[in-house]
């Protein structure tokens, strides 16, 4: 049987250079693990724009709907700001999202007992939090028909259109009900229904799907109530589902919370391909962050947890993607720290390579 197959696009900024710690992290399990990968590597965002004139050639979307999983680094930077909306980095990254069909959106927000102190809550209010936030993807504002700017009475109007089916709203609903139940069997569904008819159907949906899913407790809250409950009392979630848009902004909220966005990961998932395995995407929730490229300075353990997601749920290793994770967590233990995440005495300053280096010793010393 041939190896499964890792499409990487490391893209633009420290996305670059978090994915070659990341290569390292595939390299190891490779060598120690005997878990191989055919891994290729390709141009999204910025760095395709720079080659080809668009932020994803047709090429690289047609390997990324043929390999097991693709893993993106991150796009943009303020060289493309002014570039045409239609040819900007984003584009790429919202064309293979809705190329690859790519519905639910898994965004945990966990908080490390070593980072409980860099939260900007009381570490008492985030001290073992651990949410998943399921947001749809592939629907809603980000992509409705009619969108555009257009004039009117000689006024310029801008249109994006919410728009969801109830298909839509279903099978996301059924990937955060399916989390929910591998988890702790609580589920807050976040719309508003008190002002929008696709909150009205949203809510409706989910209610519907529970029906199937009878041990998990559903609770349904507006989504400005949502955002207040997760700086008031973050601990009281187990997962969370929630539209695009919404979702976009909840998840930045509770990934703040966690005092570490540089560390959070995400998994894309679609629907099942022929081999069984979901279509994939897996990307670090920080951007492109152009104040701190080609310094040594990003910390890569948010896209090695992107990895440690795709061996869980593409490559069916949840018991190496733990090993992963506890490495992790053990060497951020042990005070090894990245510049984004504030030395004290106690603590030792790496750069980049330097956490990468700490996260295999870690993982050797798991053997
Ligand atoms: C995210 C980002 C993207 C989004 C941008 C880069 C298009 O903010 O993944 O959360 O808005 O979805
Ligand atoms: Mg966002």
């Amino acid at each position: 049987m041939s190896n499964p197959s890792l499409l990487i696009l490391p893209g633009d900024g420290i996305g670059q250079e978090v994915m070659a710690e990341v290569r390292r992290v595939i390299d190891w399990f490779g060598a120690k693990r005997d878990l191989q990968f055919d891994v290729s590597e390709d141009l999204v965002g910025g760095a395709a724009y720079d080659k080809h004139g668009v932020p994803l050639h047709d090429d690289t979307m047609a390997k990324a709907q043929e390999v097991d999983a693709v893993l993106l680094g991150a796009v943009g930077g303020p060289k493309y700001d002014d570039l045409d909306f239609s040819v900007k980095p984003e584009r790429g990254l919202l064309r293979l999202r809705k190329e690859m069909d790519l519905f639910a959106n898994l965004r945990p927000a966990q908080c490390f007992d070593a980072l409980a102190d860099f939260s900007s809550l009381k570490p008492e209010l985030v001290a073992g939090l651990d949410i998943m936030i399921v947001r749809e993807l592939t629907s809603g504002v980000y992509f409705g028909e009619p969108r555009g700017i257009h004039m009117e009475d000689n006024m310029r109007v801008g249109v994006n259109t919410q728009r969801y089916t109830e298909a839509e709203i279903e099978r996301g609903a059924r990937a955060a009900f399916e989390l929910a139940m591998k988890r702790d069997k609580k589920l807050c569904s976040m719309e508003k229904a008190n002002v929008m008819e696709s909150g009205i159907l949203w809510r409706d949906v989910v209610t519907e799907v529970h029906a199937d899913y009878p041990e998990v407790e559903l609770s349904h809250m507006y989504a400005d109530n949502g955002a207040m409950q997760l700086v008031r009392a973050p601990k009281q979630f187990d997962v969370i589902y929630t539209d695009n848009l919404f979702g976009d902004i909840l998840s930045d909220c509770a990934a703040m919370l966690t005092g570490s966005l540089g560390m959070l990961p995400s998994a894309s998932l679609g629907s099942p391909m022929e081999n069984g395995r979901p279509k994939a995407m897996y990307e670090p929730v920080h951007g492109s962050a152009p104040d701190i490229t080609g310094q040594g300075k990003a910390n890569p353990i948010a896209c090695i947890l992107s990895f440690a997601m795709a061996l869980r749920y593409s490559f069916d290793q949840g018991e190496e993607a733990t090993r992963l994770e506890s490495a992790i967590e053990k060497v951020l233990a042990d005070g090894v720290r990245t510049g984004d995440l504030l030395s004290d005495e106690n603590s030792t300053a790496v750069s980049t390579s330097g956490m990468t280096d700490a996260i295999l010793a870690a993982l050797d010393a798991s053997l």
